[in-house]
């Protein structure tokens, strides 16, 4: 049953003390994520998308406001909410296989599971040749996905992830985003995944959250009311992630190479991707 209370962020700020001067990271955000939601959230560089994601996750303590989990304050990290970080942070010392197995420490699996789930992860982000390989011996696109693997190998009630796919090459990363998506909809794990890519927060999203820097806040909030699978060029997904363009362009000050294609057009403007680079 749906809980529309399921993942409530309340008037949350949060302030860091750097060089003696206080830096307001997020500003008063408030989100209500329902159980099963598919929320993606864009914004420039330094808005505070990944501090919004570690206090979700209970790693980080607001400096006011409150965030509720099913209805009970999220102070700490549970094996309930997940998280993929924008950097894989692999222990160097475990295996890849080892490293993913990290996500279901205290999950109370057998031995037999643990190592089944390991390995159906591992062949899920297409690491299955690499169970025994070091980190130091992966490319970035190959620890990024071991850390995805890490972060769904639990089935947790939410999972954040930063930035999952930015070191991914293209083919990768569409094939992981349906990945993704599939397993979102199979066990309607709560999913809050922060890109770059404009694109893929429009195909993923039930709502794209576009935030707006210093301080970070929520500037709007786009529903994506499309039918999934989505068509990646549909003319509909591109008016959504025309009108992500335009709220973004208005938090990163006008700039020409941030103009948004023409829906239906087919054609790709050569400005069209600076234009996601440029939010960066
Ligand atoms: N532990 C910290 N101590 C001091 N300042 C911090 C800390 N964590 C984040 N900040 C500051 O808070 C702001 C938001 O940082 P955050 O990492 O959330 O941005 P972001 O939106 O994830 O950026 P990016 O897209 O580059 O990953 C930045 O100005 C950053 O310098
Ligand atoms: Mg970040």
């Amino acid at each position: 049953m749906s809980d529309p209370l399921h993942l409530k962020i309340s008037h949350v700020t949060r302030r860091f003390q750097v060089n003696g001067e206080s830096l307001t990271a997020l500003d008063d955000v408030s989100l209500d994520i329902a159980e099963g939601e598919f929320v993606t959230i864009v914004g420039a560089s330094g808005c505070g998308k990944s501090t919004l994601l570690r206090l979700g996750a209970g790693l980080d303590t607001a400096t006011s406001g409150s965030i509720t989990h099913a209805g009970k304050p999220v102070t700490e990290p549970s094996l309930d909410r997940g998280i993929v970080f924008q950097e894989p942070r692999l222990f160097p010392w475990l295996t890849v296989a080892r490293n993913v197995a990290l996500g279901l420490e205290n999950s109370g699996h057998s031995k037999a599971d643990k190592k089944r789930l390991v390995e159906e992860h591992l062949e899920l982000v297409g690491l299955s040749g690499f169970a025994k390989a070091y980190p130091h011996q992966l490319s970035g696109g190959m620890a990024q996905r071991a850390g995805i693997a890490r972060g769904l190998v639990n089935r947790p009630d939410v999972l954040f992830l930063d930035e999952p796919f930015g070191a991914l090459d293209a083919i990768t990363k569409a094939r992981l985003q349906d990945e993704l998506q599939e397993i979102w909809a199979k066990e309607r794990i709560t999913m809050v995944l922060v890109t770059h890519d404009v694109d893929e927060a429009a195909y993923l999203g039930d709502r794209v959250v576009v935030m707006s820097p210093r301080p970070g806040r929520i500037r709007e909030i786009v529903p994506v009311d499309l039918p999934r699978l989505r068509a990646r060029t549909s003319p509909a997904l591109t008016e959504v992630r025309n009108r992500v363009l335009e709220s973004l362009n208005a938090t990163t000050h006008s700039s020409p190479s941030l103009r948004a294609v023409s829906p239906g057009g087919g054609q790709r403007p050569a400005d069209a991707r600076p234009a996601i680079a440029a939010v960066r």
